[in-house]
């Protein structure tokens, strides 16, 4: 879906708002240390890591590779860890994953690693919708947890929305010598009794149309109002007595530390989302969930599974509505106020970033359709060299999904209306 100038000119004109950390994480580690909170439990919790090999996997990256994986998740059932999380192999199979994690003594708690998951030598594509918005995981997304957690959290509050978030305290990992707290702290957090992704949806299922309605409602605009875009029901639920409950608090790339990125006027670009991009993203996510992507209805919308019709057409009238793809009123004003100069800037600018896409998406599929057509060569040539050349290739593609998400960054595609005439036209006389 190729950006057009049109897009990008619109975008000029939308509302986005940067959502920062006030405080750097450092302060929220320590006023969030469990050790504090709860002293009572610092000897079991370091009982756990008394072999050394339990540290190192909590302290580093979280791995993409399956031999890794099948690796720690060995050594950490050996030590009488559970996995409550799993993944996708190649073949289609599921793998325990170690991204939450149980232990007997610790009992009630869930044992999340922070780890980055944003691997040096590939771009992994986060979470995103069909305007072309997209997310991007940012290494500090384990650590921020806690404080999306507390920005979810209030919203509820101010919005009059009931709502349960489990409480969560950073511990530091025993015996890990590393200062970077990315590499010697993890998230434990309390654990909530919540339905099964599976028994939410049935319990949604058996709601009256207007609970429906209502319970969308609710979520929606915590989506929106909170910037949370991870908003699968893998990580909101319903508890067994029907409230909304957010267990994965991840902020996905949405919040940043203030002077993570470089100040000056180029300090809104980047992997950045706004507050608006991100409860888009959040929005269409939760509502394709409830899609059954083999009907249609005959002007080409998509229909909800049955017994979910009103919670799927609350989520369509938030997003046919979104205040975010319509020009703010700030906006307006400031193109007003200088006569029409800062439209015509933005216009060049906006020419520009049409132009800059324009060429990376042709290079880049071209780099991709060379990449197939090698491919077929690669069969003849030696294994060392076959995956030199290919690395080399992935590197470059890489590079340009890059630079179109970076020059991307929060232009949305604002879908066309089309209208057409039901009788045709050959009947009208
Ligand atoms: N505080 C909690 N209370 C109850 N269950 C929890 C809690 N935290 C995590 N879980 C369970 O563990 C699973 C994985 O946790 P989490 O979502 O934090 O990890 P993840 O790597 O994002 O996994 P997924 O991709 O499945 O969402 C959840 O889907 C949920 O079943
Ligand atoms: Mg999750």
């Amino acid at each position: 879906m190729q950006t057009t100038f049109m897009d990008v000119f619109r975008s000029q004109f939308f509302p986005k708002t940067y959502c920062f950390l006030e405080d750097p994480v450092e302060s929220w580690i320590e006023a969030y240390d469990f050790d504090t909170h709860h002293p009572e439990l610092a000897a079991p919790l370091k009982s756990i890591f008394v072999k050394a090999k339990i540290a190192t996997i909590f302290s580093e990256p979280f791995s993409y590779e399956e031999e890794k994986i099948r690796k720690n998740v060995e050594e950490l059932k050996q030590n009488h860890f559970t996995f409550l999380a799993s993944r996708r192999t190649r073949e289609g199979d599921t793998l325990p994953f170690y991204s939450a994690l149980e232990h007997p003594r610790l009992p009630g708690w869930v044992l999340k690693p922070c780890g980055s998951k944003v691997p040096d030598s590939r771009f992994i594509l986060g979470p995103a919708n069909s305007l072309n918005d997209m997310a991007y995981f940012h290494p500090y997304d384990g650590l921020y947890r806690i404080p999306m957690k507390e920005r979810i959290r209030k919203i509820a509050e101010l919005e009059d929305i009931p709502l349960l978030v489990p409480k969560k305290f950073y511990a530091k990992i025993p015996f890990c010598n590393k200062e970077n707290p990315l590499e010697n702290t993890f998230v434990i957090a309390e654990k909530l009794d919540v339905l099964s992704t599976q028994d939410t949806l049935k319990m949604i299922k058996s709601m009256s149309t207007s609970q429906q309605s209502l319970l969308a409602y609710r979520i929606g605009r915590l989506i929106q109002l909170s910037g949370f875009l991870d908003a699968s029901l893998n990580n909101i639920r319903l508890t067994p007595n029907g409230e909304i409950a957010i267990i994965d608090t991840e902020p996905a790339g949405f919040l940043k530390e203030r002077g993570e990125f470089p100040k000056p006027f180029w300090a809104g670009y980047g992997h950045q989302g706004t507050l608006e991009k991100s409860g888009r993203i959040g929005l269409h996510l939760l509502r394709d969930q409830f899609l059954d992507k083999s009907l249609s209805t005959p002007d080409g919308k998509k229909v909800a599974f049955k017994g979910y019709e009103s919670f799927k057409e609350m989520l369509d009238t938030m997003i046919d509505q979104d205040y975010s793809l319509k020009p703010s009123s700030r906006k307006k004003a400031l193109a007003v106020l200088s006569f029409g100069v800062l439209p015509v800037l933005w216009a060049i600018q906006s020419l520009f970033i049409h132009l800059v896409l324009h060429f990376l998406t042709d290079k880049y599929m071209y780099l991709k359709k060379k990449h197939a057509d090698r491919a077929i060569l690669y069969q003849y040539v030696p294994y060392p060299e076959k995956k030199a050349k290919e690395a080399k290739m992935k590197y470059r593609l890489n590079l340009y999904l890059r630079l179109i998400h970076y020059f991307q960054k929060d232009i949305p595609k604002v879908q066309e209306v089309k209208l057409s005439c039901p009788i045709p036209a050959s009947a009208i006389c």
